[in-house]
């Protein structure tokens, strides 16, 4: 293995050290932060995650709410929640676990969260303060993923970025917050010809498909840092991301592992935006 490991787990408990401090310190001054999480169906993989979500916030000494509701919820009944939410003085962020019943536009939904506690990052407010430079929530995974390229010290300024995936959670933010530390980004998608031909002139690759083996060691420059977002499951049901880690561990400079890579990176980053939406209180 040439790779040096980007150890999520790690990383996550340094940060989340800090933020329970910083919790700490609030909470002396009569405000404890707040998430409030609500979770539409009986989803497995979303009943894990907001679990985990529920657990970080008791870890760091937050203050939680996890609302459950069946996947018959009313898109107007889940709309009069989040409006109650909004006005709740104890709760700073709000999330509404994706995906959502088919019947209910999560779009609509997420708009209706204010900008002030949309500790996602998925507002059109947020994004749109993330594309201009102007303070508000990042999404949590592609923030995570900044910092982990913090953590090593990796200067991003004049590398070459390549993002594979462009989704409205991972891909364009991902790709705005490498742009805005000076790195050239490329995005790819589906629809690009030649995906190896840009992943060879990468100096920093994210990939965040959600399928496995999108990136294998032929398509990795030697050194290359690999960040991967992808939470898949192998043919022996082993959680596994979406890049080939065994193949691409041999040529990567740096590489995160899956699980514990960017995964505990999500949630951490998900407490330090509840954090900071307290902590605008009393700035
Ligand atoms: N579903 C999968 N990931 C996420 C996330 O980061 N936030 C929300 N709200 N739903 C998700």
């Amino acid at each position: 293995m040439t790779a040096q490991l980007i150890d999520g787990n790690a990383l996550s408990r340094q940060l989340r050290a800090d933020v329970s401090a910083r919790v700490a310190a609030l909470k002396a001054k009569g405000i404890t932060p707040g998430l409030a999480v609500i979770l539409v169906g009986d989803n497995p993989a979303s009943q894990v995650y907001v679990r985990n979500k529920v657990k970080a916030c008791e870890d760091t000494g937050m203050h939680s709410v996890l609302e459950r509701w069946p996947a018959t919820l009313s898109e107007n009944e889940l709309l009069a929640r989040v409006d109650a939410l909004n006005r709740d003085a104890s709760i700073h962020g709000i999330l509404v676990q994706l995906p959502l019943p088919a019947h209910i536009d999560a779009q609509k939904v997420i708009e209706a969260i204010s900008p002030a506690k949309d500790v996602d990052g998925f507002h059109i407010a947020s994004a749109g303060a993330l594309m201009t430079g102007m303070p508000g929530f990042w999404p949590c995974t592609p923030y995570g993923c900044m910092k982990m390229l913090e953590s090593v010290g990796y200067q991003l300024k004049g590398k070459h970025a390549v993002v594979i995936g462009r989704s409205n959670i991972v891909g364009k933010p991902m790709a705005l917050m490498l742009l805005q530390q000076n790195a050239t980004v490329t995005i790819c998608h589906s629809g690009t010809r030649d995906l190896k031909a840009m992943t060879l002139q990468a100096d920093v690759i994210v990939a965040a498909v959600g399928k496995r083996n999108v990136l294998t060691a032929d398509m990795v420059k030697p050194g290359a840092v690999v960040l991967d977002v992808g939470m898949n499951r192998n043919d022996e049901g082993k959680l596994c991301g979406d890049v080939d880690f065994d193949g691409v561990k041999e040529v990567a400079g740096w590489i995160s592992p899956v699980p514990g890579g960017v995964g505990p990176m999500t949630i951490t980053m998900l407490m330090v935006n509840t954090l900071e939406s307290a902590e605008r209180l009393v700035a």
